[in-house]
């Protein structure tokens, strides 16, 4: 392959997620994502996927297909000749850090809001992820079909809940029945949409007009044509500039309108992606920027999974490729232990189906079966000098104690957490001491469920879990000797081991936290890990 077709193969690929708030359109927007990209198969199986959790009667028996975590996998398809590369971000009621780690191998971000709600809790804790990793984040306002909140107000929510640079694109004309379509401001062209039979299904037909034609204004009620007359002059003055460089910063969001379940404004979201996306981009290791047009491969673990296919103890460890070309059976560094290793089976994962991999570019994700040294946040690569330092750690807000409350199942319960925890479910504080065994750390107390869970469906192993108060968790920047250390903690305060050694400190309220930063200023904590590089790197 020449230089050019491997820079081409690299500008070509777009790699992003879809973030919401549970229910705001994300199936719905992925599933038309497919339907305009032409993936009909896809499409279809998404939709399959969706409805198979939702007739079964509880979370537990829907993840009995194993859909906590297979759900993340990726959605390949072409599209006016880009490859794209959507990552599926697991959905549910409740945070797990897989989501978070999810977005750590994309380089796009869509989030989908519904029109009627606005900002809701998750999208703000996943735009957060978003924001800390700069990456480009198109905004899609859904559900217009429905009653609405008033699109300057949606706009002005970006601005003052997430501080969020927001420039509408196109602007909705009409809401609820009264949805016509969108006026496209780079175009200057009224898009009207028109409904079609079968459930959205089909694409949705569009006629295209400029806004003073006759036939718009005869289409539109004077209710709706007038005031968005007005608002489109006042956007003019507002959000008169559209900075393509503040969007690839991620410091200006572009906003479209529509409705995923309609097919309305479905072509011109993804249009927008395409044009103001970035390409895979470079990433900083230990060493420096990884360009991905470096010529040797290297990849990082951003999740695992293990148990895929439950008649064998398998492990698929989720590479996304950072530069240089992967090939099947080639060999690579594992940059954390300095081990080789053949990369024979890879593969492309959806759901349950799996298909080998001979050759893959930088944005793109593939699963590597069976090597059970990999850990997440592991870097493999050609050059050994490259090692990357992604953020897959992200500060636990529910602590408990797991303990085994049948001495005979003290096996496969051992055997079980060992297997779990290379997937980083839950984090495991203290994992060598105290008279309770280790402390467990989690996003949210869903993670726990899965655990106890997967330990009895998959090991045979029974588990009780006791909460424990704590609420926060602050990794220590400052060196201060033990006794320092624990002269100063607060009351309720504990100091704690992760797995690689670093010390963490668990709080049990935000005030008992602050209070002990304002009286102890020289202490400085974060709420992400510090960096472990290997020495002599
Ligand atoms: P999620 O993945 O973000 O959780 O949301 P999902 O796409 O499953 O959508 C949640 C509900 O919102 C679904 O309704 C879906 O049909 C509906 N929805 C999505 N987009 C639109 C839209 O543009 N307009 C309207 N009116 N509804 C929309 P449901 O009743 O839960 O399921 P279904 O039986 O309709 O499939």
């Amino acid at each position: 392959m020449t230089l050019e077709n491997f820079a081409q193969e690299i500008k070509r690929r777009r790699t992003f997620a879809i973030i919401s708030h549970p229910d705001a359109g994300k199936t719905t927007l992925t599933e038309k994502l497919l339907l305009y990209g032409g993936a009909l198969r896809l499409a279809g199986s998404v939709t399959a996927r969706k409805k198979q959790r939702e007739t079964a009667s509880d979370w537990m028996e829907m993840e009995k297909k194993r859909g906590i975590s297979i759900s993340s996998t990726v959605l390949q398809f072409d599209y006016s000749g880009h490859r794209m590369n959507l990552l599926d971000t697991p959905g549910h009621k409740d945070f797990s850090e897989d989501t978070y780690r999810v977005l750590t191998a994309v380089d796009g971000v869509i989030m989908v809001i519904d029109a009627a709600k606005g900002i809701e809790s998750q999208t703000r804790k996943l735009f957060e992820i978003c924001r800390k990793r700069g990456v480009p984040l198109f905004t899609f306002m859904n559900k217009l079909d429905r009653p609405a909140k008033p699109p300057l107000e949606l706009i002005d929510e970006l601005e003052s809940v997430l501080h969020l640079h927001a420039c509408p694109m196109n602007w909705p004309l009409g809401m609820g029945d009264e949805f016509r379509g969108v006026y496209d401001r780079q175009s200057r062209q009224v898009h009207l949409f028109e409904h079609v039979a079968g459930g959205g299904a089909y694409r949705a037909p569009v006629s295209t007009h400029g806004l003073l034609d006759p036939q718009v204004a005869a289409m539109l009620d004077e209710n709706i044509y007038k005031p968005a007359l007005e608002e489109l002059e006042l956007l003019d003055h507002a959000h008169a500039e559209f900075d393509a460089a503040q969007v690839l910063e991620g410091k200006t969001s572009p906003v479209y309108f529509g409705s995923a379940a309609n097919n309305f404004g479905v072509q011109l979201l993804l249009d927008g992606f395409l044009a103001h996306s970035s390409p895979p981009r470079g990433r900083t290791g230990v060493n420096g920027f990884v360009a991905p047009e470096h010529e040797k491969f290297s990849a990082f673990i951003f999740k695992i999974q293990t148990n895929m296919d439950p008649l064998h103890r398998d492990q698929i460890a989720f590479l996304r490729i950072c530069s240089g070309k992967f090939e099947r059976d080639m060999n690579v560094i594992q940059a954390r232990t300095g081990k080789k290793f053949k990369l024979s089976n890879s593969h492309k994962v959806f759901g349950q189906d799996r298909e080998i991999v001979d050759s893959a570019f930088p944005g793109d994700i593939i699963g590597v079966v069976g090597k059970e040294e990999f850990k997440i946040g592991d870097t493999l690569t050609e050059d050994p000098a490259i090692q990357f330092q992604e953020l897959l750690t992200f500060a636990p807000e529910c602590f408990g104690y797991l303990l085994n409350p049948t001495p005979g199942k003290h096996k496969p319960f051992r055997k079980g957490l060992e297997h779990l925890l290379a997937e980083n479910i839950v984090q495991v504080f203290n994992p060598d001491y105290s008279a309770y065994g280790p402390i467990f750390g989690a996003v949210g107390p869903l993670q726990f469920e899965v655990l106890q869970y997967r330990l009895q469906a998959e090991y045979g192993a029974e588990s009780t879990l006791e909460r424990a108060s704590w609420q926060l968790l602050r990794w220590l920047e400052t060196e201060i000797h033990a006794d320092e250390l624990e002269r100063i903690l607060p009351y309720g305060a504990k100091k704690v081991t992760d797995q690689l050694g670093r010390i963490a400190l668990l709080f049990e309220t935000p005030w008992s936290l602050s209070n002990f930063l304002e009286k102890n200023p020289s202490v400085r904590v974060s709420d992400v890990p510090p960096v472990v590089t290997v020495a002599g790197r």
